[in-house]
């Protein structure tokens, strides 16, 4: 069998990392699109740079993805690129969309013109499920996004199915629960506080600056949730999933379990609230349902709560380390 291309959008992302070493362990060919930055940000990617092949490109440049996509001839396209930071899209409302929401439309319509045989997998988000309508929020749960993020993803996620019945294309859109892992980038709350907590340990830092403690997210791993994208391009026909764990827990919870690895139980004298951090319309609360692709796809995590908590304060505490020899 002729061996399988695929190209990456968002390739040096937390997502993209992992997808690209799983594609590699599938004997894929990978290519990831890559933006212009004055200093190379390949961290993530650097340890499998020489099994892939990166080409310049960017979600505002319908002519860059268009020769990405003629000349890497994907057999399947993952589409991971955004602007993914929720608190941004405050202050970039309109870059977001023009990222977000509108740059899903120019990888579809590079697709649709140049390989309209390839399997498409769009990156849409609980977000999207924003004010919940519904406990756990599943496939055909009503969106009501709460902010420009979600609302651009809302958009991303009409569109491709909008292309998958205007053209008859494998489009398929992944709704996923937060994900996260060592590579979270250090904006995410997740990441902040194990990256915090592993500082606090080591006696660089003395408190955590947070938000909203409230807040509840469904929180799997990164490394699952790739495997998850994948598996719905090996389907027959394209559908929609929901990826979850079915288990949520508050940001409070979050940063408890994260001092409980480096053995501190009273916390809470770390923790430093700032309303600069809460955010002008809040998503509460999510859960999801994920039963569709357990079923379908055979699909289930493998990292629970605690083990993930625990991966990303001890990879934290060892990167610190390595970083202040
Ligand atoms: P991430 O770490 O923020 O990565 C985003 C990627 O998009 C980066 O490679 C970034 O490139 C690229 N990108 C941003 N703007 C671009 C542009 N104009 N042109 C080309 N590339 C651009 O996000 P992630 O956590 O891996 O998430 C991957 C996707 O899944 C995103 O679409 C996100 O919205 C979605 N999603 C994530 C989660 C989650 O919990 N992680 C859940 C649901 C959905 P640079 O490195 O150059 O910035
Ligand atoms: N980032 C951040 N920083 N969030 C904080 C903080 C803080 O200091 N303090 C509290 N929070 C709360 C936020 O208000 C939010 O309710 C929750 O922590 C999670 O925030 P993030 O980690 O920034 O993630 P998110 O849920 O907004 O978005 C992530 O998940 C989505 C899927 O539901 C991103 O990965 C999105 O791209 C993704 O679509």
């Amino acid at each position: 069998m002729a061996q399988k291309r695929a190209l990456i959008t968002g390739i040096t992302g937390q997502d993209g990392s992992y997808l690209a070493e799983f594609l590699l362990t599938k004997n894929y060919k990978v290519f990831g699109l890559t933006r212009r930055t004055s200093t190379p940000n390949y961290e993530r990617i650097k340890h499998i740079e020489d099994k892939i092949e990166l080409i310049p490109g960017d979600l505002l440049d319908q002519q860059s993805i268009t020769s990405a996509v003629a000349y890497s001839k994907p057999d399947e396209i993952y589409n991971l690129a955004a602007q993914s930071f929720v608190a941004t899209s405050w202050s970039q409302p309109v870059l977001t969309g023009e990222f977000t929401a509108l740059g899903v439309t120019r990888v579809l319509e590079a697709v649709r013109q140049i390989k309209p045989q390839a399997k498409f997998y769009q990156a849409s988000s609980s977000e999207m499920f924003g004010m919940v309508r519904e406990n756990p929020q599943n496939e055909s749960t009503p969106f009501h996004p709460r902010s420009p993020y979600g609302v651009a993803k809302v958009y991303g996620h009409w569109i491709a199915i909008n292309y998958r019945e205007s053209y008859n294309l494998f489009i398929v859109s992944g709704i996923l629960f937060n994900h996260e892992s060592p590579r979270r980038g250090l904006e995410f709350v997740t990441r902040k506080i194990s990256h915090t907590v592993a500082k606090i340990h080591l006696k660089q830092a003395d408190r955590i600056v947070l938000g909203n403690l409230d807040a509840k997210r469904d929180w799997g791993f990164a490394g699952d949730y790739v495997k998850a994208m994948w598996l719905m391009l090996q389907q027959d026909g394209p559908d929609d999933y929901v990826i979850a764990t079915g288990q949520n827990h508050s940001v409070a919870d979050f940063v408890e379990e994260a001092f409980g690895v480096i053995g501190v139980k009273n916390w809470k004298k770390y923790i430093h609230v700032s309303k600069q951090l809460f955010r002008p319309a809040e998503v509460d609360f999510l859960i999801g349902d994920s039963s569709k692709a357990r079923k379908v796809l055979g699909w289930r995590p493998t990292v629970g709560f605690t083990q993930l908590v625990r991966m990303m304060v001890e990879n934290d505490i060892k990167l610190l380390r390595a970083n202040s020899k």
